[in-house]
């Protein structure tokens, strides 16, 4: 039985009076049984990490570098986010693939950097509308799993957790239904079964457009191991009703 795992990613938001006040909100209502985790901007890493103590919540980074260190102006190292207290960091997010340019490649790098330096990747996925529309949403899925397989080989790949996160249905209120998201991570559990990575041990978490109202019914579905949550997880309230949905599953 997988552990469910609900992940925060605060994006380009917040502020160290609003990040106190979130955590706050969420102290004493993360579940038994559930990994939580929270992924604010850099600049708050340290300071969220000293106020999730003893609140059962871990930390993560929305991104990194895939290199070690050194002249690379703006970039910050996998040990660098080790060494403020991230036990996680998001890779590939549809943000970064389209407003940055990450492709498939670099994405596979960047994952590999996290595990060299002891951080769990969360390895994000999705397929636009364009192509979900043009029948290719699967293809497209599957390529960006296997060419991060291709990059770390099979054991490593079982320590990755996968977040499909259709790109039409992130901030826009337009999430999947949970049998279109379980089609989804069944296919993508299914080609990881394939290329023989011990898939029955991945996470894989469903991403877009989650909330309190929407997320007991994703959680029900067999291969949705939790959710990577953004714009809900800026409000305390919707995000511990999510972790307890998750809890509940
Ligand atoms: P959303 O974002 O929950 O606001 O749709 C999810 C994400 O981009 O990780």
């Amino acid at each position: 039985m997988r552990k469910k795992l609900v992940v925060g990613n605060w994006k380009m938001n917040g502020g160290q009076s609003q990040n106190a006040a979130l955590i706050d909100g969420v102290r004493g209502s993360v579940p038994e049984g559930v990994d939580v985790v929270v992924c604010p901007p850099y600049p708050y890493l340290a300071q969220v990490k000293t106020l999730v103590a003893g609140a059962g919540v871990g930390l993560g980074a929305q991104d990194l570098s895939p290199r070690k260190g050194g002249a690379f102006t703006g970039d910050v190292a996998a040990s660098m986010l080790l060494d403020v207290g991230c036990e996680w960091v998001l890779v590939g997010h549809s943000e970064r693939r389209t407003l940055h340019g990450e492709d498939n490649r670099l994405v596979a790098e960047k994952v590999a950097a996290a595990l060299d330096a002891g951080l769990t990747p969360i390895l994000c996925v999705g397929e636009t509308l364009d192509e979900r529309d043009g029948g290719r949403a699967e293809a497209v899925v599957s390529a960006q799993v296997a060419a991060v397989v291709d990059v770390l080989g099979l054991v490593a790949m079982a320590k990755v957790v996968v977040a499909y996160e259709p790109v039409w249905a992130i901030g826009t209120g337009r999430t999947a239904t949970p049998e279109q998201a379980e089609v989804m991570h069944a296919c993508i559990r299914e080609g990881l079964r394939v290329a023989g990575v011990a898939a029955d041990g991945v996470r894989i978490l469903y991403g877009g457009s989650v909330t309190a109202a929407n997320a007991a019914s994703l959680f029900a579905m067999p291969d949705i191991d939790g959710a990577l949550v953004g714009g809900a997880s800026l409000v305390a309230d919707g995000f511990s009703s999510i972790c307890a949905a998750a809890a509940a599953s």
